[in-house]
Parts: structure tokens; sequence; C-alpha cells
């Protein structure tokens, strides 16, 4: 069967509904799953803090902002269509589900035969076993490199790879703010994963704690940390709930320049703390407000399957930073088609608001 075949029925967003989750967040929707009350549950506005509106001026706004990634060396998006996308992660050429390729692929049959990877997702069983080789077995990792840093891919049960390349211009952007601020400037990475955003940050000269639930994930990116060679780069790691640890730093007086925030729609903290985007998110962006330095330089929101348009987390960005001047840039982060041959469209990958002082 060929790399098209398989996938073709499997239509699902690249970091939609289904593909969007990671290993402990799969875990956490079957755990939400089997949990039928909470599945069922509305969220209960009366169980939410109360969350009056920071008095002040709404800051300015751009919007739509369109943050565009094309493809390099390191990674590209060659070519989509049929409900499938054709990508080069390092060395490999993976194939994998893509509910938006509404299309028909631009490259021949011939390029997509040239797969090393696919992920075919279409049996119950976990880990690599979701993942189809049809050139040769491959390991479960192997190297590759974002802008000149060394880290692990790896295919996971998820369909996920270990980056979300659509990522790099937020990197490039908080990489730019580090460098030119002439001063020391720390970093918060929230629901961080495998550390990528955080090693850009720390290379860039910043001091960076990175959080995430996940003891598998945060074990990856110590990893990736060590291959990069920025062992030495001051990077605290800590598995904890998003949510408790933007508190507790509050109660501690504790604060950042920069805070990225790139949650999934549910998730588990270590101790089962729930984390649900659409109820969750208010108190989230409060949190990370009463946190940010008396000079911030960032605050940069990504969401992703979920049933809202930039306009949504737009608003609650601007609200949540009323009173505090600057400006809210909103939009999606799209990747490109690479390639004489490839079709030159585009695929949104996350919606993102991002607050900056100026
Ligand atoms: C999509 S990933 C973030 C990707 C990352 N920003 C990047 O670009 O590499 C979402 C992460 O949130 C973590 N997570 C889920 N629920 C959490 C919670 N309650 N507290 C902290 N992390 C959580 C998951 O373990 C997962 O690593």
């Amino acid at each position: 069967m060929s790399a098209r075949d398989t996938n073709r029925r499997k239509r699902n967003p690249a970091r939609g509904p289904v593909g969007s989750k990671s290993d402990p967040e799969r875990k956490a929707s079957r755990q939400r799953r089997n949990d039928d009350s909470s599945a069922a549950k509305k969220p209960d506005a009366t169980m939410q803090p109360h969350l009056p509106r920071p008095p002040g001026n709404l800051p300015a706004e751009t919007l739509p902002l369109i943050l565009e990634v094309k493809g390099d060396t390191d990674y590209a998006l060659l070519d989509s269509g049929d409900g499938q996308k054709l990508e080069r992660y390092g060395p490999y050429r993976i194939v994998r589900p893509e509910g938006q390729a509404l299309w028909r692929p631009a490259l021949r049959q011939a390029e997509w035969d040239a797969a090393n990877a696919i992920f075919t997702g279409d049996t119950d069983e976990e880990g690599m076993g979701r993942w189809r080789f049809p050139k040769m077995p491959l390991g479960e990792t192997w190297p590759m490199k974002h802008d000149g840093i060394d880290f692990l891919g790896r295919f996971t049960s998820f369909r996920h790879v270990g980056v979300f390349p659509e990522q790099a211009t937020h990197w490039r952007h908080m990489a730019g703010l580090i460098e030119n601020a002439g001063r020391p400037i720390k970093v918060l990475n929230l629901f961080g994963y495998t550390g990528l955003a955080s090693l850009v940050a720390a290379r860039a000269g910043a001091e960076v704690t990175h959080v995430d639930a996940s003891r598998k994930a945060v074990g990856w990116a110590r990893e990736n940390q060590l291959l990069a060679g920025l062992d030495d780069k001051p990077i605290r790691w800590i598995v904890e709930d998003a949510m408790k640890f933007v508190e507790r730093e509050g109660r501690r007086g504790n604060s950042y320049d920069i805070v990225l925030l790139d949650p999934p729609a549910f998730g588990r903290g270590p101790k089962g703390e729930v984390w649900q985007l659409f109820e969750s998110l208010p108190a989230m962006v409060a949190g990370c407000r009463a946190i940010l330095s008396d000079k911030p330089l960032a605050m940069v929101l990504t969401a992703y399957s979920i049933r809202a348009s930039f306009y949504a987390i737009h608003a609650l960005m601007r609200e949540r930073m009323a009173g505090m001047g600057g400006r809210v840039e909103s939009g999606e982060l799209i990747i490109r088609e690479h390639g004489e041959d490839a079709g030159g469209r585009a695929i949104s990958t996350s919606l993102f608001s991002r607050w900056v002082p100026a």
C-alpha cells in the first residue's frame, strides 16, 4: 500500500483534536473518557475563580498576524494533499495525517513512496506500533537539528516527533528579545514538552525555567540539553502542574521577563490536576501576568485543537493585560510547503496571541 493510501482516510488536523495529544495528554484524555461524569459535565461557571478585569486601557492590537515557517535543511513540509502531509525531519521523510489538506498532492507518487516512516494510527497499539517503516525498521529516536541546536526526534505513539516546527517564529522572536535586552533575562516556559524553546532561550543568554507535567517529556528535554552541548546553561527543569507552579511563583514573589505558554486543550498535572483550556486559561493568563517582571518583554500564548478562533484568545489576552500598555498581536502559525515542485500551500497549525510592551 502506498504512503498516500495508508493515511488517506485519517483526516485530523496537525495539532488537532486527536493528533495534538502527546503521550501524557493522551493518557489523561483516556482517563477523562473513562471518568464519564467529567466528560459529560459542562464547565460550571460558579466554580471558576472570580477574575475582575484589571483596571486601565486595553493594550493596542494587531490582528490578524500570520507567522509563517518555511522549510530549511532541518525541517520542511514537502507536500500535502488527500488528508495527509509529507514532511522532512532531518534525515527522514515522514507521512502523517493532515485534516486540512483538502487539495490533491502536488508531488509525484514516487516522492511519497520514498517516505521512511508513515504514521498509521489505525490500531489501538501504543508506541512504535503505530508507525510503519516501509524501507527499513528505524530506531525510536534519531538526530535532529533546529537552527544549530541538536536534539532527538522520536516516533511517539501519538504521531508527534518531539518538535512543533511552526513554533520557530516565536522562538526567533524570543531569542531576538533576549539578545537585544542588554540585561539578564528570565524566561518561563510552561507546558515546555521536549525543551526546544527552553534551549533556544538559554542559548540566547536567558536564565530559563522549564515546566511540564510529564516526567518523560522533561527527561527527554534534559537529554536534548546535553545533546545540544548547552549543559552549562542555566535551565531549571521542573515536573509540575503548570497552574500550581504559576500560583506558587506568585506567592513567592518570583518574576519573569518572558512567559511562553503552549497548553494542550486538555491535560493533567503529575498529581492528576486537571487542565481544561476553556476553564483554566483565564486564570492561567492572569497568573502569568502577575509574575511578569517590572520590565517584561513578552507573554506568548499558543493554542491548538480548540474550537475557537484566534479572536477568542486575543480578547482574553487583551482583557487580562489591561493597564499594561503595549500591544497584543494575534493570529495563526502556519507552515508553507517548501520546494520548487510543491504546491506552495500553507497549513495552519495553531492560534496564537502574544503581548509585547511596545
Ligand atoms: C504540545 S506540548 C507543548 C509543546 C512545546 N511548547 C513545544 O513547542 O515543544 C503540551 C505539553 O503540555 C504538558 N502538560 C499537559 N498538562 C499539563 C499540566 N497540567 N501542567 C504542565 N504541563 C502539562 C504535556 O506533558 C505536553 O508536554
